[in-house]
């Protein structure tokens, strides 16, 4: 039977027979306010046929809809982009037996592991490709092979390497401790790619932290401390020669159920907050308590990038980090943005062929 707790309005909102979705496009086609106001349910019968599903008429016009159980089921799944959606993973013990990784031509020839890949970035926040070649823009390769560039103002792909006059402190040899990318962009390249063409320095070892599992810690924590973080908009900001960026957003962002959907940390382009003293002193008492679990060492998942290797990581969820390395040491990665949206799509695409082999 049809759950008793089903509201008529949703229902009815989300008839699929032809009447109210183009069966081309699959695209609603009334809009909310033509639902009459006294909607009433005739009759609901089992619809007959493998799927279990039901039939409801509609007592104000007799219109029929059929829903099924399936996509009653489908519609309770949680979103993806929450800390519901993902696993989160507090410490680098969760990766003992290894990464989610796999080589390059695994990914392209096969199907069933380039899901499992792009699963691990919707679950885990990364992946690593292996023996991507070592030539000239692959980074944007691989944003390709499941979505579109997000191009930036440097450009459509990056050069990590030390510069003669940097824009940004990854264009040095200098540690960088873990930050989300670009916090100063409204909306967010949502998604991070590093490639390793060159690794030779002494140093230049990459790090990850689990953003969602450090916002759930200080939750459960400090609960003020993340109310505090989550309630407040923080200016970021990037300025050179050229360009100026600013976005006001918090650290923490939250659905509105108060799930974590969003972070960002960067200390080195956090700008200047101005708020009443006794807020901006909560503030930094609760950004210094996210810093601390952030930072804390066990929290960081260490890895080396060797020539080959490309980084897919999730720059909504996970922090990266490298650490210093020799001034004359040989290092550079190509990195380039992309979006978590078609990375989503593709997996649904997949799944979706893997439901209906052809
Ligand atoms: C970056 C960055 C890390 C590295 O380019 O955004 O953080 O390993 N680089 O050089
Ligand atoms: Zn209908
Ligand atoms: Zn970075």
């Amino acid at each position: 039977m049809l759950p008793a707790d089903v509201p008529a309005i949703w229902l009815r909102d989300n008839c699929s027979c032809p009447d109210c979705r183009d069966p081309l496009t699959d695209q609603k086609l009334f809009q909310i306010t033509d639902l009459p106001d006294d909607l009433g349910v005739a009759n609901v019968r089992p619809v007959d046929g493998d799927e279990e599903g039901w039939e409801v008429v509609w007592a104000n016009d007799g219109h029929v809809s059929r829903y099924t159980a399936e996509w009653l089921q489908r519609a309770a799944e949680p979103d993806p982009r929450t800390e519901d959606g993902k696993e989160l993973w507090g410490t680098a013990a969760r990766f003992a037996d290894g990464l989610p990784e796999t080589t390059w031509a695994a990914y392209l020839d096969d199907d069933a592991e380039r899901l499992r890949m792009l699963q691990a970035v919707a679950r885990l926040g990364f992946c690593l490709l292996r023996d991507v070649p070592l030539r000239d823009g692959q980074a944007q390769q691989v944003a390709l092979s499941f979505g579109y560039v997000r191009e930036t103002n440097y450009g459509p792909q990056f050069e990590v390497r030390v510069e003669e006059r940097p824009n940004n402190l990854a264009f040095t040899n200098v540690a960088i401790t873990p930050h989300t990318d670009n916090p100063y962009r409204d909306p967010v390249p949502t998604l991070q790619l590093l490639h390793c063409l060159v690794n030779e320095a002494e140093g230049g070892d990459s790090g990850l932290v689990d953003g969602f599992a450090a916002a759930a810690a200080l939750r459960a924590q400090e609960p003020a401390a993340f109310a505090a973080l989550t309630g407040t908009s923080v200016p970021f900001a990037f300025r050179d020669d050229t360009t100026e960026l600013s976005a006001h957003r918090p650290l923490i962002a939250a659905d509105p159920a108060g799930r974590v959907r969003e972070v960002r940390f960067n200390n080195r382009s956090l700008g200047t907050l101005r708020l009443p003293a006794e807020k901006t002193e909560a503030f930094y008492a609760a950004y210094r308590a996210f810093a601390r679990l952030l930072l804390a060492p066990e929290r960081q998942l260490d890895f080396r990038l060797g020539p080959g290797d490309c980084l897919v990581f999730d720059n909504t969820r996970l922090l990266h980090a490298r650490t210093a390395f020799a001034r004359g040491g040989a290092r550079h990665l190509q990195g380039c943005y992309a979006d978590l949206d078609h990375l989503f799509g593709t997996i649904d695409v997949l799944k979706r062929k893997e439901a209906q082999p052809c």
